[in-house]
C-alpha cells in the first residue's frame, strides 16, 4: 500500500516495521529503495528473495549520518571522509572496509560496504525514526526486480512489487539516476558507478584523481553490462543517423519510440516521442519515467539520441549504454 511519507504516524509505523524485520520501501533523492535492516541477515535476505537478485550482490546500506556509518565501517580512509564532509547528505555511496560482526548479507559478504546518506526529507526522517527503534542502518537497493529499471516514483514501486509492500510516497525523485559510488577501501578512489555528481566535483573533493572501475573491480550488478532494461528493444544513435533511419522509414510498421532532441521538419510521425532536455540534470530527472512510460505504451522499439559526450551528462550515458546492451 502507497503511504503519505510526509506524515510523522506513517513514517512511525515503518520505522517500527523495519524494526520488526519487514521491507519497505522508501524514497531518495536518486531513486526508491527496497529497504530493510541492514544489521539483521535475516530482514536482509527477504530483499534479495524479492528483487530476485542473486546473494552475492552486495546492496548500499543507509545511515541518517556520518556518525551512523561508524556502526558498519571497521575503517573510514581519509578520502572517505574527505567525500562524506562533501557529499551527505547527497547522491554519494562510498565502499570502505565492513566491520566484521554486522551487514553481512547486506554486503554479499564482501569485506567491504556500500554506504550513504540520503538527502529525502523522507529518507532522514525514517532513519532517524529507525535508528530510535534501535536499527543501525536501511540497506536498499533500487525497488525495483533484478535487472529492471530503476522506480522514481512510487506508483512504479508498485507496479514492481504489488500493492502489499509498504511503500512510503515522497513524490517525484529529483535526481532520477541512482547514486555515484566511489571505493574507498582500496587505497585509491576508484568511481564504481557515475552518478549525476561529475568527476570533477568528485575529484576536488577527493583531493586526488578518480581511477576507473576495472575487471578487478568487486561484483556489482549496477556494473553488469545488461542492466536498467526497459522491456522493448533500445538502440542508441547519433543524431544525424537517427534522423536518417526516420527518414528512410516513413511511418514505421511496428510501435517505435524515439526520445530525441527535435527532430528535422517531415520526419517523426507515426512515431511516439518524447524530447530529451537540453540540461543534463533535467534528463536524469526523467530518463527512468520516460523508459517505464514507453514500456507501458507497448512500445516495441525504443529509438535513443547519444547525449553530449560532456562530463555531465556521464551519469545519463552510462544508464543508456546498460540499457541498450540488454
Ligand atoms: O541511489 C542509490 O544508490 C539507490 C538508492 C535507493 O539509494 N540504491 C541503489 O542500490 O542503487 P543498488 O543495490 O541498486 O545498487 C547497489 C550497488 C551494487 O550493485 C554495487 O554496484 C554497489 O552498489 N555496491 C554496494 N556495496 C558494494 C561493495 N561492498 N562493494 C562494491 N560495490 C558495492
Ligand atoms: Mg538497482
Amino acid at each position: 500500500m502507497v503511504l503519505d511519507g510526509s506524515d510523522s504516524g506513517v513514517i512511525e509505523r515503518a520505522a517500527g516495521a523495519l524494526a520488526a524485520g519487514e521491507l519497505v520501501a522508501f524514497p531518495t533523492e536518486t531513486v526508491y529503495g527496497l529497504g530493510a535492516r541492514a544489521d539483521d541477515d535475516a530482514a536482509v535476505a527477504k530483499i534479495f528473495a524479492a528483487k530476485g537478485r542473486p546473494a552475492d550482490h552486495p546492496l548500499i546500506v543507509h545511515v541518517a549520518d556520518a556518525d551512523g556509518a561508524r556502526a558498519f565501517a571497521s575503517q573510514v580512509p581519509p578520502v572517505a571522509v574527505r567525500l562524506v564532509a562533501a557529499f551527505w547528505p547527497g547522491p554519494l555511496t562510498i565502499i570502505v572496509p565492513r566491520s566484521a560482526g554486522i551487514g553481512s548479507a547486506a554486503a554479499g559478504g564482501q569485506a567491504t560496504i556500500g554506504l550513504r546518506c540520503p538527502s529525502h526529507p523522507v529518507a532522514r526522517a525514517l532513519l532517524l525514526a529507525a535508528r530510535q527503534a534501535g536499527v543501525a542502518g536501511l540497506a536498499a537497493p533500487s525497488a525495483n526486480r533484478f535487472g529492471r529499471i530503476s522506480p522514481t516514483r512510487a506508483e512504479h514501486v508498485t507496479a514492481e512489487f504489488g500493492d502489499t509492500l509498504m511503500v512510503l510516497d515522497g513524490g517525484p525523485c529529483e535526481v532520477g539516476i541512482e547514486s555515484s559510488i566511489v571505493d574507498c577501501s582500496r587505497g585509491r578512489a576508484v568511481l564504481l558507478r557515475p552518478g549525476v555528481l561529475t568527476r570533477a566535483q568528485i575529484e576536488a573533493a577527493a583531493g586526488e584523481p578518480l581511477e576507473n572501475a576495472d575487471d578487478a573491480a568487486p561484483r556489482a550488478s549496477g556494473t553488469l553490462e545488461a542492466h536498467y532494461a526497459p522491456r522493448a528493444r533500445l538502440r542508441l544513435m547519433p543524431a544525424d543517423q537517427l534522423h536518417q533511419a526516420l527518414q528512410m522509414l516513413g511511418r514505421p510498421p511496428f510501435k517505435l519510440a524515439v526520445y530525441s532532441r527535435p527532430l528535422p521538419p517531415g520526419t517523426g510521425s507515426g512515431v511516439r516521442r518524447r524530447t530529451m532536455p537540453e540540461q543534463a540534470a533535467e534528463a536524469a530527472r526523467e530518463l527512468f519515467t520516460v523508459l517505464r512510460e514507453f514500456d507501458d505504451e507497448g512500445a516495441q522499439l525504443i529509438w535513443v539520441e547519444e547525449p553530449p559526450a560532456t562530463p555531465e551528462w556521464e551519469g545519463v550515458r552510462d544508464r543508456l549504454r546498460r540499457a541498450a546492451a540488454s
